[in-house]
């Protein structure tokens, strides 16, 4: 199979490795760049399970080859900053967690644009991260509490 060296920036760092040239971002990251915390659900961009940050857009990586992240910025759910998962954690928002690094990545996306927030509305952003334990009540509190301590600390 042919491959190449791909380059890209993972959670603030730049690594390359040599990946098949039809590879998916999604195996890459797995299996090349050590990064195993995102997750394959349906693989055919319709759960969420896979979402990472692209250059800051919020992407399904089951359906981004690996050579369109050449030379680009991946943020993965490895890179949450701690009290962010504590917020999550402590209002329900991850059950059995197949589908939690997808939901973490949409919610960290979704901090960094509170005004979709207003005018989408909670669940039907989230609506695009499928939760088969029907955990949506706690999901959204965690989303209503991180969004919460966001908007504090823009105060301060
Ligand atoms: S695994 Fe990518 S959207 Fe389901
Ligand atoms: S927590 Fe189980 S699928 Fe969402």
């Amino acid at each position: 199979m042919d491959k190449f060296d791909l380059s890209l920036t993972l959670n603030g760092k730049s690594e390359t490795r040599r990946v098949a040239l039809d590879a998916r971002l999604l195996d890459v990251l797995r299996y090349d760049f050590g990064s195993p915390g995102t997750k394959e659900g349906c693989g055919e961009g319709e759960c969420g399970a896979c979402c990472v940050l692209l250059d800051g857009v919020l992407v399904n990586s089951c359906l981004v080859p690996a050579f369109q992240a050449a030379g680009r910025r991946i943020e993965t759910v490895e890179s949450t900053p701690p009290d962010l998962l504590q917020t999550l954690n402590a209002t329900g928002t991850s059950q059995c967690g197949a589908c939690t690094p997808g939901v973490v990545m949409s919610i960290r996306w979704l901090l960094q644009h509170p005004e979709i927030a207003e005018s989408v509305g909670l669940r039907a952003f989230m609506s695009g991260n499928l939760c088969r334990c029907t955990g949506y009540d706690g999901i959204i509190a965690g989303l209503e509490q991180a969004l919460q301590s966001n908007a504090k600390k823009a105060e301060t």
